[in-house]
Order: C-alpha cells, then structure tokens, then sequence
C-alpha cells in the first residue's frame, strides 16, 4: 500500500504557546496526504491555513501532535533539510520570494542551497525556466517582471529543488486573471507529472481542479472530499462565508427551478450542456 508522503497526526497549534496569551492556530488536525494528489485548501481568513501549510515543511513544529514527511518527524531538527528538499513553497507575494538581481540566479538559489552541483544544477535551472515559460527572460532582472512572470520566477525556483511536493500559498492572490491562469497552467502540468500539488486559495473556480478538498475553520477542517462533494454542500459552504464557482452558483439556483438539471454541476460544459439538456426536454414536452 502507499504510503502518505505527508501524515498530519492530531496536530495542535499555538502562537506565542509559551506566553500567557497563546493563540491557537490549530486545533487536532489530522491529514494523510498521498503522492500525487492535488490537494486544496479553503476556508477564509485566519481559518489556519497558512498556519498548517507551514507544518508541511518544517516553517513550524507542531504544539501537539506529529508531522512526519515521507516519514520524517518535522521535530526533529537533523530531518529539516530532508524535509525541505521534499516539500517547496509558494508564497503570495512574489516580492517578498526573489532574492537574487537576475531571473536564472534566483532560479539557482534553491537548490544551489540544497547543495546540488553546478552541472546538475544548470540543468535544473535551464528545465525549470523552460516549464514555466521564462527562457526568454533568463536574463532580466527579476523586479521588472510582471506580477505572474514574478510569481513563475518564484514557482521555477521551487521547480529546480525537485521537490515531490510543491505548495501554493494563495499564490495566485496578488495576480491579474492572465498571471493566475498562468500559475494554475504550471500547477495542473505539475500534478500530471506526478507532482503533489497542494494549494490554498479563495478562488473557488480554482479548486475545480482538485482531486480533493479540505475546507478548514477555527483552525479545524470542517469539511473534505472531491470538489463535487464540497460544491454541492452550498449552504453550509456560504455559513462558512466561502463562495461557490459560479457556475455552481448557477446550477443549483437552476436546479431548484427547471427539472432536470443537477444542483452539483462544476464545470461551464457540464452546465452548459445540463441546460440544453432541459431546454431540448422541454421543447419536446410542448411540441
Ligand atoms: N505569526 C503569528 N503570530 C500570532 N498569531 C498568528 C500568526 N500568524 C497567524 N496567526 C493567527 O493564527 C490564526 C490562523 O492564521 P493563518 O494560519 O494565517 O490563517 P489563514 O492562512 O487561513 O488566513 C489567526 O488567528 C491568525 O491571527
Ligand atoms: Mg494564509
């Protein structure tokens, strides 16, 4: 059987634990997170997302409870490098992820960090640079990018430490529409080649391509399951003030009125086909 690559075991987290005003970001989370999945994360601010994202690569050690990556214990210090070297970050702001003056040298930074050798690591860089459309810039400097070229300047740098697992902290968030597609492109192409995509995002339309969702709140998760099982629980989903994708939206507003269309549709074809579906039905109920 396979085995997860992250396990979150009854985890509790506090900030500022040792004072005596702890706030408690997390409260008994539990996750098996398995190669290959592309994981989302929602739930609005403060939920604890970010806060459990941290714990996937060691940026925090539980108050209770383990992580373990590839069965590692993010606890034990002499694992952070190996832990680090299995999970990659994407932060939301591009600005605060470029530390070098030109794109191919930022690109280098990560896993000339980890250690990998010049060859191995031009290699790297030049795959990484190909795979998220920045060849031509290579040699720019990287604050006269756009914000997506940026956030792909980030993402390439994360792609070059091969890591197994790459997260997306609302990476998308800072982005016009074109820069967020972009992101979403690299991530979706990742996760296809066996990449574990983890991402958290307010984006709904963006958890369509999940295979799984956790909905999290008051630093628990409340809710998980596939995208069509999250979006039909819409009730619960706007008490727990997240939207819907919008075709969703509309499906279900459809589904209470016009027989025959399913309140759980995700995508603008099923939608779209769910209403010729009914209007064809209805013409031949007249005619
Ligand atoms: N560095 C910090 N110090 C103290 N409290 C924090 C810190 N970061 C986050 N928190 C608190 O922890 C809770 C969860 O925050 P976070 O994980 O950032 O949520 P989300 O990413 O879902 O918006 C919130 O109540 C937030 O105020
Ligand atoms: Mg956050």
């Amino acid at each position: 059987m396979t085995e997860p690559i992250i396990q979150v075991k009854d985890v509790t987290f506090a900030y500022n634990a040792e004072t005596p005003n702890p706030i408690t970001a997390l409260r008994n989370v539990s996750l098996d997170i398995m190669p290959g999945d592309y994981l989302a994360i929602v739930g609005h601010n403060g939920s604890g997302k970010s806060t459990l994202a941290k714990h996937f690569n060691a940026l925090l050690q539980p108050t209770e409870g383990d992580v373990f990556v590839k069965g590692l214990n993010t606890k034990q210090i002499d694992n952070t490098l190996a832990i680090r070297s299995t999970v990659g970050m994407v932060f939301q702001n591009p600005d605060n992820q470029i530390v070098a003056t030109v794109v191919e040298e930022d690109v280098a930074f990560g896993p000339e960090n980890l250690g990998v050798p010049p060859n191995e690591l031009r290699e790297r860089v030049d795959w990484a640079l190909r795979l998220t459309s920045l060849t031509d810039v290579r040699k720019r400097a990287p604050h006269l990018l756009s914000g997506g070229q940026k956030q792909r300047v980030a993402i390439a740098g994360v792609l070059a430490m091969k890591t197994a697992v790459v997260v997306f902290d609302e990476a998308t968030a800072y982005l016009d529409p074109v820069g967020r597609d972009d992101v979403l492109d690299v991530a979706r192409d990742m996760n296809s080649r066996g990449l574990t995509v983890i991402t958290i995002t307010h984006f709904m339309h963006e958890v369509l391509d999940a295979n799984r969702v956790i909905v999290m709140e008051g630093g628990q998760i409340v809710m998980q399951g596939t995208p069509q099982e999250i979006f039909c629980r819409i009730d619960e989903l706007r008490e727990l003030q997240l939207d819907v994708p919008q075709t969703t939206d509309l499906a279900s507003r459809l589904s209470k009125r016009v027989p025959g269309i399913r309140g759980n549709l995700l995508t603008v074809e099923e939608t779209a086909e769910a209403i010729l579906g009914a209007a064809r039905a209805r013409k031949g109920a007249v005619t």
